[in-house]
């Protein structure tokens, strides 16, 4: 049966209003900002949902019969982030996965904000529609000095909002803004985002681990022993194991029903795959305010201090006692 509508829905442009009146000295720019960030989801989402019938998987560099270039999904929702951020007249900076150097914003339209983004994550799932997502994180410039790198390496504990949107069998948002952790869900029918998951915590223990287990040869004892461990009947009731392989799905499906979401350090990779300012900090960011703990192993992501625009960290997100479980067995073997 369907529901009938709801004439006083909350909106997440309502949503991001009513927290802005919530301080009295705001200005209504990250307001502004947000809502250039929607405008780019929403396009992704569209994109998303359209892109092999429009052509969009892995195409980039060939012409169409119109002799206009055929863009990759990556590459355009990399451009509908920058465009539309630019255009909101909030940010001075953006650091985006798919840009080797920072974006600078120019003079007439710049603001105090700066945005890292991995604008379309999970890439290898996009051609055989398995799901995918955004990630953002937003940070306040310092001083008034013109934009430059160092304003770009912020650590996490700076982050005033960060958020994801997940392309999965709805379009969602989640935004956190330091206090607290809310969902929002794409409704096609009006176009809008309507909130759907208010206050989201995070249970403190779950059942699930997700890692990419093709890599066990690669893992330090320690992670070894914890996986081994959630499979081990001896040792409490078995987890289950899901990994989806786009963070965003995975972290999101941590967030919902709790467990853990590991990339671990490998022989291979010692600082594991995912980027510290665009993927580890905004999940760390959006977890933590929901109750659960994030870790690169040895100190918690938030007080990491970035070093480099795209460097990576190892990390442990999830349920608070699965988190702080794995983290005193790599204690246990520091010793
Ligand atoms: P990407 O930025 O190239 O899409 O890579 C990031 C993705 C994450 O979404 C996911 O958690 C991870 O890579 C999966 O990596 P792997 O295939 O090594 O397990
Ligand atoms: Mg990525």
């Amino acid at each position: 049966m369907s529901q009938p509508l709801d004439s006083n829905c909350i909106t997440l442009t309502r949503f991001v209003l009513a927290e802005q009146k919530k301080v009295p000295q705001a200005t209504g720019e990250l307001t502004q900002l947000l809502n250039s960030i929607q405008t780019a989801v929403k396009v992704i989402s569209s994109a998303v949902r359209r892109a092999g019938i429009t052509q969009l998987f892995g195409m980039v560099g060939e012409t169409n019969v119109q002799g206009e270039e055929v863009k990759k999904l990556d590459v355009l929702a990399n451009e509908l982030f920058i465009n539309m951020l630019k255009s909101s007249y909030t940010v001075g900076l953006l650091i985006s996965e798919e840009n080797e150097t920072v974006i600078e914003v120019d003079l007439e339209r710049r603001g105090k904000y700066i945005v890292a983004f991995d604008p379309l994550d999970g890439s290898s799932n996009i051609d055989c529609l398995v799901s995918i997502g955004s990630i953002f994180a937003i940070m306040k410039k310092e001083d008034n000095t013109i934009p430059s790198l160092k304003d770009a390496l912020q650590p996490g504990n700076k982050v005033v909002a960060a958020g994801y949107a997940l392309y999965g069998s709805a379009t969602m948002m989640v935004l956190s803004l330091g206090n607290s952790v809310n969902g929002f869900m794409l409704d096609p029918t009006i176009g809008e985002f309507v909130l759907t998951d208010k206050n989201m915590t995070i249970p403190n223990r779950g059942k699930i681990y997700a890692i990419n287990e093709g890599y066990t040869h690669l893992w330090d004892d320690a992670v070894k022993e914890y996986v081994q461990n959630k499979k081990d009947p001896a040792k409490g009731k078995p987890y289950n194991a899901r990994y989806v392989g786009s963070m965003v799905a995975d972290v999101h499906r941590t967030i919902k029903y709790g467990g853990i979401f590991i990339y671990p350090a490998t022989s291979a990779s010692p600082k594991g795959k995912l980027r510290l300012l665009y993927e580890c900090i905004p999940m760390a960011h959006i977890v933590q305010t929901a109750g659960g703990l994030a870790s690169n192993g040895k100190i918690p992501i938030l007080d990491v201090q970035p070093q480099q625009l795209h460097e990576r960290s190892p990390i442990f997100l999830g349920s608070k006692d699965d988190v702080q479980e794995v983290l005193d067995i790599i204690k246990k073997h520091k010793k």
